[in-house]
């Protein structure tokens, strides 16, 4: 049943839940609620469990007055209920005597505030009314600014993700593009053509093969230049198998890359067996042949080290991040001549370790700047973005190592360590 309460002075309307199944003691709360000044209240009252649970949960009313006592059930019960059910009604419960347990209780299923019938005045009940809606509006919005803060910190986390991809994935991208050049060149170059030339040649001069091939000026340059004409294939064949075979290892970087990416908050990616200066190697590959075209000499002084067992696309991902950054470095800084040195040896300090280290000649770095480098979004570079060594650093956490850097300053080139675990292969037999 719904009673609508005017106040001569209204300037509020309140919907309120009314849970009581005693008609008298139902009265009196109309009673105090119609002497509330200001506040114009639209109560439904229900007096059963059942109708009131579906009453409460359809979250209509800006407040609800719970009575303690449903006729076989509490009204604790009800207050669990509607917890449960995600209500965002704020509930005031209301009992018959003072009594600190069913208080107690109330609150900590989550009643707004807690009443005893008879010791309650309009004005009172108007307060206890108004805190409980300012609480619970409070607690809904911090609710939401907690589902809201959530969902915006995943979607960074996604953004996160996707920038290293996108500019690990962009690094071997290049390299994938210049393979992919030169077998399309290689093929659209073949001289296919020649041989239906040649075979149309003979086919026109089929009746009279043994002159035309031994007599004929033409026919007579034949056998030679089918021979050259073998030769060229063959060896683009060759040319064009290793490309594509480099372009297959290059494409399963890339997907490494991306599974790399995806389970980069867990430690421990694929742990393979290799040698350091094969890594370093296919790091080069993969770096573009920017350092040859811009002549500089790259020295490697590599330590005999055995096999060992690392996540080798985390490894090459921060090679190639070190080399690029370095080339770079070197074409900013103009010099007759420039040296990338790349040295693989023992920890000195810790035993158990290995350092590859990646120097160059180029602008160096400010000691202001050693840290800061490895921040996200740290660039000095016009078309930077400052994503490299961020993602580099934590790839080098992941493997359970780290990278820092190290400059005698500005125009004075730059040294980066990689520190990662020495897990030896154990050698068989
Ligand atoms: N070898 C180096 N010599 C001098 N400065 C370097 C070197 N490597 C990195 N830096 C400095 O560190 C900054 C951050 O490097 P990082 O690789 O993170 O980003 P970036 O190269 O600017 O852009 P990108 O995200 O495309 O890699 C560079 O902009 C540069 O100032
Ligand atoms: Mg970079």
């Amino acid at each position: 049943m719904t009673t609508a309460i005017d106040s001569q002075r209204s300037t509020e309307l309140v919907h309120l839940l009314l849970i009581e199944d005693d008609e008298d003691d139902a009265i009196i709360a109309h009673s105090l609620l119609s002497n509330i000044r200001g506040v114009e209240f639209t109560i439904d009252w229900v007096a059963s469990y059942e109708e009131a649970h579906s009453s409460i949960l359809q979250n209509r009313h800006h407040v609800c007055l719970l009575d303690y006592c449903l006729g076989t059930r509490t009204g604790l019960e009800l207050l669990h209920d509607a917890m449960q059910y995600g209500c965002k009604t704020p509930i005031i419960m209301m009992t018959g005597t003072t009594d600190r347990h069913i208080d107690f209780q109330a609150v900590q299923l989550g009643a707004s505030d807690y009443v005893v019938k008879g010791h309650i005045d309009p004005p009172l009940l108007e307060r206890v009314i108004r805190h409980a809606r300012e609480r619970k509006k409070a607690e809904v919005e911090r609710e939401e600014l907690h589902t809201q803060l959530l969902e915006t910190s995943r979607q960074l986390g996604m953004a996160d993700i996707a920038i290293n991809i996108l500019h690990n994935v962009g690094n071997v991208l290049t390299s994938i593009n210049v393979s992919a050049g030169l077998i399309s060149q290689t093929i659209r170059q073949a001289p296919i053509g020649e041989v239906g030339l040649i075979a149309n040649m003979l086919h026109t001069h089929h009746d009279h093969l043994d002159t035309f091939l031994t007599m004929d000026p033409k026919g007579k340059l034949i056998p030679q230049y089918l021979q050259e004409l073998g030769n060229n294939l063959s060896s683009r064949v060759e040319q064009t198998i290793s490309e594509v075979d480099f372009l297959v290892s290059k494409v399963h970087h890339v997907i490494q890359i991306i599974d790399a990416q995806q389970t980069i908050a867990k430690p421990g990616g694929i742990q393979e067996s290799v040698r350091l200066d094969d890594v370093v190697k296919q790091a080069f590959m993969i770096s573009g042949g920017e350092l040859e075209d811009h002549h500089i000499e790259v020295v490697h002084e590599y330590a005999e080290l055995p096999q060992v067992l690392l996540d080798k696309h985390q490894v090459l991902q921060i090679l190639v991040n070190l080399i690029r950054n370095a080339t770079h470095a070197m074409i900013a800084h103009e010099r007759a001549h420039h040296r990338l040195t790349v040295r693989i040896a023992p920890c000195i300090d810790q035993k158990s370790f290995v350092q590859i280290q990646v120097s160059d000649t180029g602008v160096g770095i400010r000691p202001e700047h050693l840290t800061r480098i490895f921040a996200q979004g740290f660039t000095t570079k016009t078309h930077g973005n400052g994503i490299g060594l961020h993602s580099s650093a934590l790839a080098a956490k992941n493997c359970g190592g780290s990278l820092y850097a190290s400059s005698e300053g500005k125009g004075r080139g730059a040294t980066f360590t990689l520190t990662l675990p020495l897990s030896v292969v154990p050698q068989s037999g």
